[in-house]
């Protein structure tokens, strides 16, 4: 029997809830070769910002157990050439496409969101993890304030469905999205890549050049489901989990604490149908347990 795979994210149906997250996947173009990029339920683009940016010196992205460590640091053609280059062709080719977007001031994020607002993209995506030079260089999401301010800067200036990205180098990790939704967010998208650290014994330098980096990849995905549960039972608006999903378990474990849809990213890097095979591996365990549509999954974790 055909399972219906179908979600609807901050009032934006996808036919599947399996999204490539941002900064694994570019804006699709590596991809389209491989496979008709409308079998993934999105994409969210990599993280723009309002200046094209050549992104941190290497080494900046080294390997360690069940994941990366990356400090790439937000490399990207900037807003402009995202629309112009990038858009009209992930639009074709692409059934939803989210743009997520990066600043570090407010204004910063402000133009960014002016300017997509303009365009057909279906979603802005609010990565909340970068430094706020207005005060001191700490990440905007850091604080409930911060996630407050730049949340309500957005809001004003687009009416597109808006999905803030928390941080999850946070303490408690239902203030930050608690504020969000206070200012208007449709959807809370989480997690980031949570701050790691690793030393070269031989010479005894970090590994990156950067020093620190996030980790991401299998090795966080408990710290993921964590906070997805935590955060799907502190707000009402939708939820869309990631961090460490590389298997259709992960995925219906990370819906069952309560996400709608899911995003892959450090998965695509060592296999780039590994949504596409999330998705299939959803659709079996639909049919061997008899599940008709997704909202039989979501959130619903039974209690001890
Ligand atoms: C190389 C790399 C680049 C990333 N770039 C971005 C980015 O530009 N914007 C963003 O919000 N998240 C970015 N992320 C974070 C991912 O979108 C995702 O939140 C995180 O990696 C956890 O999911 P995963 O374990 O499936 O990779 C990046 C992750 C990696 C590994």
């Amino acid at each position: 029997m055909k399972r219906d795979l179908s979600v609807t994210v901050a009032g934006v149906k996808l036919s599947n809830p399996v999204i490539a997250a941002s900064g694994t996947y570019g804006f699709g173009e590596d991809y389209a070769g491989l496979y008709p990029l409308n079998l993934l339920g999105g994409i969210s683009c990599k993280g723009l910002t309002a200046e094209k940016r050549n992104g941190n010196p290497p080494p900046r992205i080294a390997e360690t157990p069940g994941g990366v460590l990356n400090s790439v640091g937000l490399q990207n053609p900037g807003v402009d050439a995202f629309i112009k280059e990038h858009l009209p062709f992930l639009k074709e080719k692409a059934d939803v496409v989210i743009a997520n977007i990066a600043g570090e001031t407010r204004d910063d994020y402000r133009n960014i969101a002016e300017k997509l607002d303009g365009t057909d993209v279906d979603i802005i995506e609010l990565n909340i993890s970068c430094p706020n030079i207005e005060k001191g260089g700490a990440a905007w999401g850091v604080s409930a304030d911060g996630a407050a301010a730049i949340t309500k800067t957005v809001r004003a200036v687009t009416k597109k469905p808006l999905m803030v990205k928390l941080t999850p180098n946070v303490t408690d990790i239902t203030e930050t999205a608690k504020a969000a939704e206070a200012q208007g967010a449709d959807c809370i998208s989480l997690i980031n890549t949570i701050l790691g650290m690793r030393i070269d014994v031989k010479t005894r330098r970090p590994v990156l050049r950067n020093n620190t980096g996030g980790l991401s990849g299998a090795a966080v995905l408990p710290v993921a489901v964590r906070m997805v549960w935590q955060v799907a039972n502190a707000v009402k608006i939708d939820v869309v989990g990631m961090g460490g999903i590389t298997r259709a378990e992960d995925a219906i474990e990370m819906m069952l604490a309560g996400a709608k849809a899911v995003q892959v990213g450090t998965a695509i890097m060592t296999d780039p149908y590994a949504p596409l095979k999330i998705i299939d591996g959803i659709e079996l365990y639909m049919n061997d347990n008899n599940i008709t549509d997704l909202s039989e999954i979501a959130g619903k974790v039974l209690p001890w």
